[in-house]
């Protein structure tokens, strides 16, 4: 099979790398995918948001599988252009992938469902929006709409925040149109998980959990990222809670867009959160694979991808059973220095030879006119430790996160520190 991966991130890189290891794919190619992804794949300069030019290659060069990773490409209808091509395509439609791209869409689904979320109302009018803020009490939580490059929630300690998020959001348009309507919600606290499924209608095979770490700094400080570093299994939580997650929130959820008219098959993300009386709730959910979840999680896949993608993309998912190892995974992120905010690039990194036991995959790199790895992006690498106990897959990943150096780079020192208590 010739088999084409859309994207250029750490995800992209691991869904290529899984790839790889199958017998049935003899050509791999990415769009336009990143220095590290260059290793196992050929990568074409075609820019995720070019469907037209994307299907153009596809035909040309006989591709049989397309896999879409992010999640604006997907938003925007990136499935549809394919399908109309009759381009074999796993990721859901632009009418599914909404269950990530409007999160008032999102929402109104689980309330009409019964699928346990936090209470919430939604405001397309600034005025109306920041008079239901006055009667709240903060903490509270401030949401854009639509795609914010996973900056679009603010999670507000005080009611001045609160307001100060608003007015940014539907004043300011800070998040340009995401910010057109907004949700205020309830906070939660509790435990949060990320449960990661194929789905294709009805049919729901939940991948293994893991947990990401948002906050940039150690302790959970700081401003949101778009992930620092995740972890699976979860040992510390009940596989009782796990199963009650994927029945009354994953299974409930691909049903019911099946009852609306927009059947969903790809990977359905839920993250979650575990409540204080130990219930799962839902946070959100994304119409594609986590980014760095993916790292953590296709590393521990004994059944090969391209059957899953296959299975789901010809309707038998149903038929397949999903294998993965008892084995952990840990991954730790190293970042560009001043992400997320700006940040320098096409700086030189050493030490990735000097790399023993852990698998690198690339978020941001690209190579200068040397041939060397550079920097090219907020997050450049994620260091994944295999092991018996996360103890163990966590420090074969600090180990090797400690050998690749760059100008600037920082990473969290505390990845996975939940599980080992
Ligand atoms: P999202 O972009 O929807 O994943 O939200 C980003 C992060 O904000 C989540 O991973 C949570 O840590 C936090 N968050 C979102 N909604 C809530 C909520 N209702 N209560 C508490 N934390 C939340
Ligand atoms: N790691 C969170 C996400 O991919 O949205």
């Amino acid at each position: 099979m010739r088999v084409m991966v859309v994207g250029r991130g750490g995800r992209e890189h691991a869904i290529v790398w899984a790839l790889k290891k199958s017998e049935k794919v003899k050509h791999l190619v990415c769009a336009p995918g990143n220095a590290g992804i260059a290793q196992l794949a050929e990568c074409i300069d075609i820019a995720e948001s070019q469907f037209d030019e994307l299907a153009q290659y596809a035909l040309d060069h006989a591709i049989d599988l397309v896999v879409v990773g992010p999640d604006d490409p997907l938003a925007a209808g990136i499935v549809d252009v394919f399908e109309a091509k009759e381009i074999p395509v796993f990721g859901p439609r632009k009418n599914a992938a909404i269950i990530e791209g409007s999160k008032t869409f999102m929402k109104d689904l689980l309330r009409k469902y019964n699928i346990p979320t936090a209470a919430y109302e939604k405001f397309d009018k600034y005025v109306d929006a920041l008079a239901y803020l006055r009667q709240q009490s903060a903490p509270i939580v401030i949401k854009a709409d639509g795609l914010a490059a996973g900056k679009g929630v603010i999670v507000a300690q005080t009611m001045e925040e609160a307001e100060q998020a608003l007015q940014e959001m539907m004043v300011g348009k800070v998040f340009g149109n995401a910010g057109n309507q907004v949700v205020i919600e309830e906070f939660m606290a509790g435990q949060e998980m990320s449960i990661l499924a194929f789905v294709d209608g009805e049919t729901v095979r939940p991948m293994s959990p893991a947990q990401d770490h948002k906050p940039v700094y150690d302790g959970d400080k700081g401003p949101n990222t778009g992930g620092m570093g995740t972890y699976s299994p979860l040992p510390h939580i009940p596989q009782s809670i796990i199963d009650e997650a994927i029945e009354t929130i994953v299974i409930p959820t691909a049903k019911a867009m099946v009852a609306e008219g927009r059947p969903f098959r790809g990977v359905l993300f839920a993250g979650l959160m575990i409540t204080p009386d130990g219930k799962p709730k839902t946070v959100e959910f994304n119409a594609r694979f986590g980014d760095p979840e993916t790292q953590v999680v296709l590393p521990r896949l004994k059944t090969d991808l391209v059957d899953i993608f296959l299975a789901a993309v010809n309707g038998t998912l149903h038929e397949l059973e999903i294998e993965w190892s008892e084995e952990a995974a840990v991954c730790v992120i190293l970042a560009s220095g001043g992400y997320p905010a700006s940040y320098p690039k096409g700086l030189p990194v050493k030490g990735l030879d000097e790399v023993q036991e852990a698998l690198v995959f690339h978020a941001g790199t690209a190579t200068n006119e040397q041939g060397q790895f550079v920097t090219n992006g907020g997050r450049v690498f994620g260091v994944v430790g295999l092991g018996a106990t996360i103890a163990e897959a966590r420090a074969k990943a600090y180990a090797d996160a400690d050998r690749i150096q760059f100008e600037g780079k920082q990473n969290r020192s505390d990845i996975a520190n939940k599980a080992l208590v």
